[in-house]
């Protein structure tokens, strides 16, 4: 595994749209195992291929210790609810804004062996899930942030 540097935003590059993966081939089973390395050293929550300059719709999740989730092609396919939180990203360290998201949300992606999955998120892992599948359309939190948050507010 090694370590991949992290794109911040301004970089041109967070704009862009990701592909989708056609198949899934040791290159991409090695981008996830880099881009979990990548995700925990920088103590994130979550990281999109296009934060380590890859332009592939894949992403990794983490809320819950030690059990990270890998989504290829992620889709989401039904939401619900709403939520307010304080929301961050690797790609913008030490700032945090307050966002709406859906308090739930379902996402079908395929796992590392190309089989179909179905996860349903809540509270915090539907905010990951919602974050990370919009980097892969070039999109980032602050364009939805109600206000960004003081270092005070986080608590
Ligand atoms: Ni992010």
């Amino acid at each position: 595994m090694a370590k991949l540097k992290i794109v911040k935003f301004g970089d041109p590059m967070l704009r862009k749209v990701s592909r989708p993966v056609e198949e899934i081939t040791p290159r991409i089973l090695t981008l996830l195992d880099d881009m979990t390395e990548t995700m925990r050293d920088a103590g994130g929550c979550g990281l999109a291929a296009v934060q380590v300059g890859v332009l592939r719709r894949v992403v990794v999740i983490e809320v819950e210790e030690g059990k990270v989730i890998e989504l290829i092609n992620p889709k989401i396919i039904s939401f619900a609810g709403e939520q307010e939180e304080a929301e961050g990203c690797l790609s913008n360290p030490g700032n945090y804004g307050l966002t709406k998201r859906p308090k739930v949300a379902i996402v079908r992606a395929l796992d590392r062996h190309g089989k179909e999955i179905e996860i349903k998120g809540t509270d915090l892992l539907a905010r990951a899930i919602c974050h990370e599948c919009d980097h892969l359309d070039g999109k980032l939190y602050t364009d939805i942030q109600i206000r960004p948050l003081s270092r005070e507010e986080l608590s």
